[in-house]
């Protein structure tokens, strides 16, 4: 057996505050293996952008603190030195955020931007860090290469500005690209354009993707496996087919039932899970979902068990038998609301 790609095993992040440490991430463990696309979905506050910041060692060390391991290629990215991250953030790991404006620059050109990305990487000269350069926009699906490289950054569209972010990106080759809600903030046709885009760099680049997102159409769209994270912690991971034909945890039932259906008629409201997610510095002891779950039984003051399966497992007290009853018991509840 080949080891994955990236092995991250109990990763723990804590923020100092006036209270002292506030747990934010909890032992969380996952794996990305090579030419695999990696979905990590949950609601706003779960702390996906946490994770994958501490991961590759871009949170503040003087107000967190983090432990764990995260290898990459077999090296632990939480013990390497400064000048080590900066080389695997550069040529080995790329990552894409939600606002394409914090990857750029306003006052220089596109085109200078991603010649100086390539440059600083490749020690390409600079004629045929220009050519690349041309040649990458192409590749993100931009007609017009030579005009959008001698525009600045505001004279782009959102959706423009996040193919020269995707193109910046690429520019090295990364094996592994993080795509943190790459398109949050894009309107859904330029939306579906960027998913094609990445889609395509798998296929032709053999890249592994590790795609964040809250959104479980896009999850349903993009990802081979789903890591589903709530309040810090994964409380359900497996292969996509699993996970949405047979979701376990009550949480990602939740998830699921909130996907717009594709056709027939829409209902009049999409159900979204009552309640919030709870503060970090106030997570309910015992399973944190249990006041928001439709499911939950006395026990669930208590740590849950990881239930596991061939192709999957899920952090709570149902287990196969029960998973049905409640699941119905939970729709019914909800068509006649109290
Ligand atoms: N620098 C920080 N100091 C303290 N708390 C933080 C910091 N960054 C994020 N948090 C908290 O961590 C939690 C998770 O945030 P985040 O990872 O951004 O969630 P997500 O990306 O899933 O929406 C939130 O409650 C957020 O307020
Ligand atoms: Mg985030």
């Amino acid at each position: 057996m080949t080891s994955p790609l990236l092995q991250v095993r109990d990763l723990s992040v804590s923020f100092a505050s006036r209270k002292g440490q506030t747990a934010i991430i909890e032992t969380l463990s996952f794996h990305v293996d090579e030419g695999e696309t990696l979905c990590i979905v949950g609601e706003s506050g779960s702390g996906k952008t946490v994770a994958l910041m501490s991961m590759l060692g871009l949170l503040d060390p003087r107000s967190a603190r983090v432990e764990g391991e995260a290898l990459f290629k077999g090296r632990n990215m939480l013990q390497a030195s400064e000048r080590e991250l900066q080389r695997i953030r550069g040529r080995e790991i790329a990552l894409i955020s939600q606002d394409p404006m914090t990857a750029l620059t306003p006052v220089h050109t596109i085109g200078w931007q991603i010649v100086e990305q390539i440059r600083t990487h490749t020690g390409l000269s600079r004629r045929a860090a220009e050519a690349r350069a041309l040649e990458l926009l192409g590749e993100v699906g931009i007609a017009r290469p030579r005009m959008v490289a001698e525009q600045y950054p505001h004279q782009l569209s959102g959706g423009m500005r996040q193919r020269v972010v995707i193109a910046m990106a690429l520019s090295c080759n990364p094996s592994l690209l993080i795509a943190d809600e790459p398109t949050t903030a894009l309107d859904v046709t330029v939306q579906a354009q960027v998913l094609d885009l990445l889609r395509r760099l798998r296929r032709d680049f053999g890249s592994s993707i590790v795609l964040i997102t809250h959104d479980m159409g896009v999850v349903a769209e993009m990802a081979d496996r789903v890591l589903v994270m709530y309040g810090g912690r994964v409380v359900e991971e497996g292969q996509t087919e699993a996970i949405f034909s047979d979701p376990w945890h009550p949480y990602t039932w939740g998830l699921l039932d909130s996907i717009p259906p594709l056709d027939g008629p829409r209902p009049e409201r999409l159900f979204s899970i009552p309640g919030s997610p709870p503060q970090p510095d106030r997570r309910p002891a015992g399973c944190i979902f249990r006041p928001r779950c439709r499911a939950a039984l006395p026990e669930c003051n208590l740590a849950p068990p990881r239930q596991r399966g061939a192709d999957r497992n899920a952090l709570c007290f149902l287990d196969e038998g029960e998973r049905p009853v409640a699941r119905s018991a939970a729709r019914r509840s909800e068509e006649q609301p109290a």
